[in-house]
């Protein structure tokens, strides 16, 4: 998909910044202590979750039409593993390899969100 997205750069010039991927996610890959009073993804298991979602999409074929972003700190520490996928803007939290395969094969490959592990947020 290469539809252009116009968007202003700073010095008021506008620039065609086109839609890359079909899917374009980012996963938190923040490292905190177990103990750390914010928690983080790292601590609640992240790491492995990704590199299996990683591996999975390059396996599959998926690499040109899925983006796959390591990312920082999201914000919702504390309810990690987390990732967001655009453009739909889904939050999901992982916890097990099943559930990385299940978002492999049912959002990325036939679009269709997988609604058992889509996380809904709030600032509390
Ligand atoms: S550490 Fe992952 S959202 Fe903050």
């Amino acid at each position: 998909m290469t539809t252009p997205q116009s968007a202003a750069s700073t010095d008021g010039e506008t620039l065609e910044i086109p839609q890359v991927y079909k899917h374009h996610a980012f996963a938190c890959f923040t490292q905190r202590p177990p103990n750390h009073p914010r928690g983080s993804c790292g601590a609640a298991g992240a790491q492995p979750l990704w590199e299996r979602m990683g591996k999975a999409l390059e396996q599959q074929g998926l690499s040109a039409e899925v983006g796959f972003t390591a990312a920082g700190c999201l914000g919702f520490c504390k309810a990690g593993p987390l990732m967001v996928v655009y453009p739909e803007g889904i939050w999901y939290r992982p916890t097990t390899n099943q559930d990385v395969d299940e978002i492999v094969e049912s959002h990325f490959k036939q679009g269709k969100p997988v609604e058992r592990l889509i996380m809904v947020l709030t600032q509390g």
